[in-house]
């Protein structure tokens, strides 16, 4: 087991450089599977999510090769049942689905794990491989069969702006036959990110980054290069790390667009932030005007961020309000940020912080991966040390976050147990 040790109060400076995004590279690495010869995605994190991923298709027959950030695959697999040992590693493993339907019109798959931030039922995944003419069983381990004949466009409206869906949709409805009409598609970065990938592959996909996704269906896909954008997630965690602690602390490689809803926030709430073409610099101050945030989809608030944000509750004078509208257990680190001296109550979804907060060096667990971001970022602002507990969440999603941190002046280490 891995804990990290964080020695607070010490001011931050320097850069930080973004990595590829999670939440792209975790959907591109199962979607290369449709294309018939080799691709290259630059920029992929080496984080354990795309570790399992590359260790999932290497396990159906690819050869996958790693060389610094680029990841080269040759697709040529078999569709065999994935152990639920590895689905069940993250989240994203129902890529999976959606990526040997397409290619194979058949999969066999189980459930996969993830952060247990909430239910996270894959229903509107299903209804749309049912629209598109496939037929779904499962068993009682947890064990689904998705068959087609033939996968025919269909026109499918989500009732929720679903991530995954739109994704696994996508991914089955590129090499079906005509037209597919995705309605009230999700609009985030990621999905433009894999559908420019898709396209890159001979797909025939517009209207990505809208709520309508239009796809027609063509017989095959090529291998191509492609480029993951940057993590707007990690980009916003190290934001609000250097509002709470940083000197001039350079943000790099970030899409200041993606994290608008962020800076306006951070803006509004007086930190100093400058934001340029890739980079956005930003230091700390004592105080700062609390605001209230509600999370939403793109480009509302990411709920991936209101975990770390809510730390700069400590630093405002009053009562800051956080509501979580996406997932319903999402408020796992409260218990952990009160160790750390912060007051919190929660009435259901939303949490009320009263700042200012003297933050105080504890021991605190990670219960899921952005809780344990938001226990790096109040240890880094916290007086002493901090050990944080079940690390693993946070080393699925944060690339090399001890030596970014340390580069920047950060004491913060990683100690096997
Ligand atoms: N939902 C359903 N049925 C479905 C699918 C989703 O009811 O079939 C509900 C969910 O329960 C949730 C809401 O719809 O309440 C939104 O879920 P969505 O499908 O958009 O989320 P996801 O695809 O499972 C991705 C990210 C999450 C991020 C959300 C929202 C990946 C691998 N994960 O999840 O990222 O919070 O979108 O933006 O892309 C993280 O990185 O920490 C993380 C959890």
């Amino acid at each position: 087991m891995k804990i990290m040790k964080v020695e607070g109060n010490h001011k931050l400076s320097g850069t930080i450089k973004i990595s590829g995004a999670k939440n792209s590279s975790v959907a591109l690495l199962p979607a290369s599977l449709l294309a018939d010869t080799d691709v290259t995605i630059c920029n992929v994190p080496e984080i354990t999510d795309t570790d399992v991923l590359c260790e999932t298709l290497e396990y159906l027959g690819a050869d996958v090769r790693r060389a610094s950030e680029s990841v080269v695959i040759t697709p040529t697999i078999e569709n065999k049942v994935i152990p639920q040992e590895l689905t069940k590693k993250l989240r994203a493993s129902y890529y999976f689905m959606g990526a040997l339907l397409g290619k194979y019109k058949h999969v066999e798959i189980y459930l996969p794990g993830g952060c247990s931030i909430g239910k996270r039922p894959i229903d509107l995944h299903l209804k749309g491989f049912e629209a598109l003419g496939a037929t779904i069983t499962n068993d009682d381990e947890g064990k689904y069969v998705v068959d087609a004949k033939e996968l025919k466009g269909a026109n499918i409206y989500l009732d929720i702006a679903s991530v995954g869906a739109t994704i696994n949709i996508m991914l089955a409805a590129v090499l079906a036959n005509g037209k597919t009409i995705i309605d009230n598609a999700a609009k985030e970065p990621e999905i433009v990110n894999i559908a420019t990938y898709l396209n890159n592959m001979g797909a025939k996909i517009t209207g990505a980054g809208t709520s309508e996704i239009r796809i027609t269906g063509v017989e095959k896909l090529h291998g191509c290069y492609h480029e993951v954008i940057p993590d707007r997630i990690e980009t916003g965690t190290y934001l609000i790390i250097g509002a709470l602690v940083g000197e001039n602390l350079k943000v790099f490689n970030v899409i200041p667009e993606h994290v608008e809803a962020l800076t306006s926030k951070l803006q509004e709430m007086g930190v100093n932030i400058t934001i340029g073409s890739d980079s956005i610099v930003v230091s700390s101050k004592e105080s700062y005007k609390p605001v209230n945030i509600k999370t939403m989809v793109y480009p509302g608030f990411a709920t991936d961020l209101q975990q770390p944000f809510s730390v700069l509750a400590a630093r405002c004078n009053g009562k800051m309000k956080v509501e979580e509208t996406i997932w319903e257990n999402r408020f796992m680190h409260l218990p952990e940020l009160e160790k750390l001296g912060m007051k919190v109550e929660r009435t259901g979804m939303v949490a009320t912080f009263t700042g200012p907060n003297k933050l105080k060096g504890a021991e605190v667990k990670a219960t899921d991966l952005r809780a344990g971001a938001a226990l790096v970022a109040a240890a880094l602002a916290a007086e002493g040390e901090t050990t944080i507990t079940d690390v693993e969440h946070i080393l699925r999603g944060y690339e090399g976050i001890v030596e970014k941190l340390t580069d920047v002046g950060a004491k913060i280490k990683i100690e096997e147990i």
